[in-house]
């Protein structure tokens, strides 16, 4: 019973350790603002090179924020970074730190085989009373949610990409998720400085549902060949003030992502016409031009 009182006591407690998986453009961005708001951060990724590659972005990112926040303050600007760098930990091997988590973030390859086996893996090993949550585009988090023993603590947490600069989460639950567990989702994403909205387990929730078509229907336009990519982007810029053109926009988010997140709603949805394959696309992610994170997409880049 004594024990029982403990785990409740510390799971009504803030969520301080915090397992990031994936270490990507979301993965190493959730792993910083964690960081950065005083959690303690395990972020896991497939090998070392790219767990350094990852820190070496996040030690940027931070400087970014750093001369931002610290104009005239070298030496805080300097210690906000190594600091939030201290409360980072890699690994390549999760199941190590898995038992310490209150909360799992995954930020992995848009599959929902590979979420499948990444969460029924870790979902032995972890603490009862850690939350499970996915950073997932366009699966349902029902069905990654599904080969788990703790879908009353699993939930969405979707992040936007540059994750340390864009303010909203979106918190999505399924039927089985707890209030305590939204509830501690929600704050969460407020700890993190995050602008939480809910948003039940519909296809691309609110964001993409919206985001992805339109992404889409530009790269149609780009096809068809009625305005060529730098127009479309500076139109839309321009004509409509979005920060980025949708073109650039996908370049930003990753062409391989883009496509996963297009063909897992064609498959289900192979009458919605918007979501049919695109030739241009396909040809670019089978060149590997994935977009910024390679170096060339629709554009290229330094
Ligand atoms: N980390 C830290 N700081 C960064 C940064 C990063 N990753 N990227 C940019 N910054 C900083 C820059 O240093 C710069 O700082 P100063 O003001 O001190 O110069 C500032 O942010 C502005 O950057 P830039 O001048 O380079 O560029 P910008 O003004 O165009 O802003 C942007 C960059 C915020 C990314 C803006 O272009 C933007 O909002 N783009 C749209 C992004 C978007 O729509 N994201 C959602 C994608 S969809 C998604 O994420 C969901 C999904 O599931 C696919
Ligand atoms: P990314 O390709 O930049 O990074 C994915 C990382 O996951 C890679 O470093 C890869 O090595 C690693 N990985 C793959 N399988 C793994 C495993 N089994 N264990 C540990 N690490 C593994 O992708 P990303 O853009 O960061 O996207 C990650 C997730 O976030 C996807 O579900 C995507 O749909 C979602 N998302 C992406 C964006 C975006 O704009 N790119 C925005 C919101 C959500």
């Amino acid at each position: 019973a004594l024990s029982a009182f403990f785990s409740t006591s510390s799971r009504r407690g803030a969520i301080k350790n915090v397992m990031v998986v994936g270490s990507g453009l979301m993965g190493a961005g959730i792993a910083q603002v964690a960081a950065v708001t005083n959690h303690q951060v395990t972020l896991v990724d497939q090998t070392n090179a790219i767990l350094t590659k990852s820190m070496r972005s996040i030690e940027k990112s931070l400087g970014r924020v750093a001369k931002k926040k610290f104009q005239d303050d070298a030496e805080g600007a300097n210690k906000f970074v190594t600091d939030a760098l201290s409360r980072i930990t890699v690994t390549t091997e999760p199941h190590s730190a898995v038992g310490e988590v209150d909360l799992l973030v995954e930020a992995i390859v848009e599959n929902i085989r590979v979420k499948h086996k990444l969460f029924s893996d870790l979902d032995k090993a972890a603490p009862s009373h850690a939350i499970f949550a996915s950073n997932t585009s366009s699966l349902p988090i029902g069905e990654i949610a599904s080969v788990t023993n703790r879908k009353d603590r699993f939930g969405g947490l979707h992040f936007f990409n540059p994750v340390p600069l864009m303010k909203l989460v979106e918190v999505i639950r399924i039927s089985e998720t707890t209030d305590e567990t939204f509830d501690a989702l929600f704050q969460f994403s407020k700890e993190l400085g995050k602008v939480p909205v809910a948003c039940r387990d519909t296809p691309g929730f609110i964001v993409n549902r919206l985001l992805v078509p339109y992404l889409l229907e530009a790269i149609r336009m780009l096809e068809r060949g009625d305005a060529s990519a730098k127009d479309i982007d500076t139109a839309m810029k321009l004509g409509a003030g979005y920060p980025m053109g949708p073109l650039e926009l996908a370049d930003y988010v990753g062409l391989d992502t883009t496509k996963f997140i297009i063909d897992g709603w064609h498959e289900k949805y192979p009458d919605v016409q918007v979501f049919n394959p695109s030739e241009i696309l396909n040809d670019l992610v089978a060149r590997e031009k994935l977009g910024k994170k390679t170096g060339e997409g629709f554009y290229k880049y330094d």
